[in-house]
């Protein structure tokens, strides 16, 4: 009886599971998406017949391996002339509406109002997906030309309260876009006409047939919910599926994620990754942390969300920020590539490669396109950083290793730098107000004040009866918020926001500049303790880094594959050789529900084999910067 109802129920399940697998085809980011974008090879110079190129040969060579998406990086409105640069005003091409439209003499086929139409027309003949880059907001320069603003529902400019709306209605100038001051600001979201600008931007690039929008400057320490939120509920509403992706990720953190995940297919988690080997070290700290709050695809805008380790700035490159072309090689040596891709595999970031598609090499394609890796990245589950290795090291290998400076204890290796949180983080709650005399109060971190050593870290309160025109016109919106200074003597304001892109291993601590009237250098007290800054909401802390890769040490990932296959990496982040050691007992520990007693396989990179089951351990000696991954069957 029972064993007979089984069978319908059964086949009902596997029934109901292909309608949902069926309905799922449609489902967004199933899979960490993968594709190649402009930024690393091109900075912002790209033209038309260069972007074609490099779509031409990713459908040739890359598709059949997954890269499916072609995105046109930043500023490809604006014009290549002398004097424009990656911050410079008023060479950008505007439509009557004060939208970007794509620069003519870069992208002829958008003459005639054509946008990208014809672009993505070809991208889609090639049997591929076309992505472009835009900003926060409204630029600068719709602003100054105050641009009436397209009611997309009528075809004429927004009318609201008996009168036409601007761009100088809804255009924050206080909160410009701290890494490009000069270029784009935020809207306001809270006026009907602050929505409609934003909904005219994405109905149009939807209309050209965009599947893919990286929106810059509004996560990380750029974060700007209320845009993030009304832009995820426009792509929601529009007939194309536009993935949508959210850029920078400096000071990122898992809290933070959480409020962006549901409504994005993939956000960044770390400032601009290059070819620097300290851009790779700086990920392992950061995706472990993500992966231990389980954000690794959890539920994203109509699909999936991925964390995002940034592009691949592998082959042919250019410079960040740079008017030039592909115009070197990747600095990254052999291991270290090796490293990189192995963990941007095996933490499923979304995989964009940087470099120039006409010059790529042999060793960087096989890399790009190695098949285990590649499985892992789509495929595998379970990820999350294994720390139960132990490494050893002779006393020669270091001494005869690369190291430049060998930290000589782990106090020493570690540095305190400003980073910023979400305000509900329980560690943001650090600061405290001393009041020095009279006139004078600064605020410190707790932690500090306790510890024996070194100077507490304080910022101190402006004095600012000074009136100046500006903080006349700017004091009522600023009344509470505060300026802060360096020390008490300087004229250097404490920005919220790095003005370039970094990684947090290039933190400074926090960083100051002119004092102006402006959200990211705004800043409130709350009393309990937290520190909040105007221009995103987010809160600072203080946060210990480790300040030498030697100490990082050895790490180590693991998840598990489609056919019970378990996948291993070891990485040897030290300046010296290291021998890497697992125990089979303990591979098990970050598997639920799994028992493993004995292992054969083989190590991808050497080939090296595990033939007869162990029961014992894994072990293998890892180059400096080199890393070794294991595809193990186990029992
Ligand atoms: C501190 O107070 C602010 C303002 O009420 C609140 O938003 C924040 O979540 C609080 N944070 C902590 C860590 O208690
Ligand atoms: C702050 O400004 C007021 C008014 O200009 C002045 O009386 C006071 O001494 C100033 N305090 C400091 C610490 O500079």
């Amino acid at each position: 009886m029972k064993l007979s109802l089984s069978i319908p129920l059964s086949s009902f399940y596997c029934f109901f599971f292909l309608l949902v697998l069926s309905v799922s085809s449609e489902e967004r980011a199933s899979t960490p998406p993968r594709g190649w974008n402009s930024y690393d090879s091109y900075s912002w110079i790209i033209s038309e017949e260069e972007f074609l190129q490099n779509a031409e040969i990713l459908s040739q060579r890359l598709h059949a391996h997954g890269y499916e998406y072609v995105v046109v990086d930043y500023l490809w409105y604006r014009r290549k002339v002398p004097g424009a640069g990656a911050d410079s005003l008023g060479f950008d091409v505007i439509d009557e509406w004060g939208r970007m439209i794509p620069d003519p003499d870069r992208w002829p086929s958008s003459s005639g109002g054509k946008g990208f139409t014809e672009v993505a027309n070809k991208v889609h003949s090639m049997g591929l997906k076309f992505g472009i880059h835009v900003m926060r907001g409204i630029s600068t320069q719709a602003v100054n030309a105050n641009s009436p603003i397209l009611d997309t529902t009528t075809g004429s400019a927004y009318e609201e309260s008996g009168r036409v709306w601007h761009a100088q209605d809804i255009g924050f100038k206080e909160k410009t876009c701290a890494w490009m001051q000069h270029g784009f600001m935020s809207v306001n979201t809270d006026l009907g006409a602050g929505k409609a600008f934003l909904r005219s931007l994405y109905q149009q690039y939807a209309s050209w047939g965009v599947d893919f929008i990286k929106n810059d400057c509004v996560f990380g320490d750029d974060l700007n919910l209320n845009e993030i939120t009304y832009i995820s509920e426009v792509l929601k509403e529009l007939d194309r599926p536009i993935l949508y992706s959210l850029s920078p990720g400096t000071s990122a953190t898992p809290d933070m994620a959480k409020a962006v995940s549901g409504l994005s297919n993939m956000y960044r988690i770390t400032g601009d990754d290059w070819d620097v080997w300290e851009h790779v070290v700086a990920h392992f700290d950061v995706t472990r942390d993500f992966a231990a709050a389980k954000m690794i695809g959890s539920s994203g805008l109509l699909g999936t969300s991925w964390p995002d380790l940034d592009m691949l700035p592998l082959g042919y490159l250019t410079d960040p920020g740079s008017n030039e072309g592909p115009h070197r090689k990747c600095r990254l040596n052999i291991k270290e590539q090796r490293t990189q891709v192995t963990l941007w595999s095996i933490v499923k970031s979304p995989l964009m490669f940087g470099g120039d598609l006409r010059n790529i090499d042999d060793t960087t394609f096989s890399l790009i396109t190695n098949p285990t890796l590649l499985e892992i990245n789509s495929h595998s589950a379970n990820n999350v950083e294994f720390p139960y290795i132990s490494g050893s090291t002779s006393a020669r290998a270091r001494k005869h290793g690369r190291s430049r400076s060998y930290p000589t204890s782990v106090e020493e290796s570690e540095v305190e730098v400003l980073g910023m949180t979400s305000c509900k983080d329980p560690k943001a709650n650090g600061w405290l107000v001393q009041e020095l005399d009279q006139d004078l109060e600064r605020i410190c971190w707790k932690e500090n004040m306790e510890n024996r050593h070194g100077e507490p870290f304080c910022l101190y309160k402006r004095n600012s009866s000074a009136e100046s025109e500006q903080e006349i016109m700017y004091g009522s919106q600023y009344q509470g918020p505060l300026h802060l200074l360096a020390s008490e003597n300087t004229e250097f304001c404490l920005d919220a926001s790095p003005k370039r892109k970094i990684t947090s291993s290039e933190f400074t601590r926090g960083t100051f500049s002119d004092c102006t009237w402006n959200a990211n250098q705004m800043w409130k007290f709350h009393g309990n303790g937290t520190l909040i800054s105007s221009y995103s909401g987010l809160c600072a802390k203080m946060i210990k880094l480790k300040a030498n890769d030697g100490a990082a040490g050895a790490r180590s990932w693991i998840a598990t594959g489609r056919s019970g296959e378990i996948f291993l990496a070891f990485f040897n982040l030290n300046s010296y050789d290291m021998k890497i050691s697992a125990l089979v007992s303990d591979l098990a520990k970050a598997l639920p529900g799994r028992t493993v007693s004995s292992c054969t396989g083989n190590e991808i990179w050497s080939s090296t084999k595990i033939d007869r089951p162990t029961l014992d351990s894994i072990s293998i000696l890892v180059e400096s910067h080199d890393c070794a991954l294991y595809v193990l069957n186990c029992r």
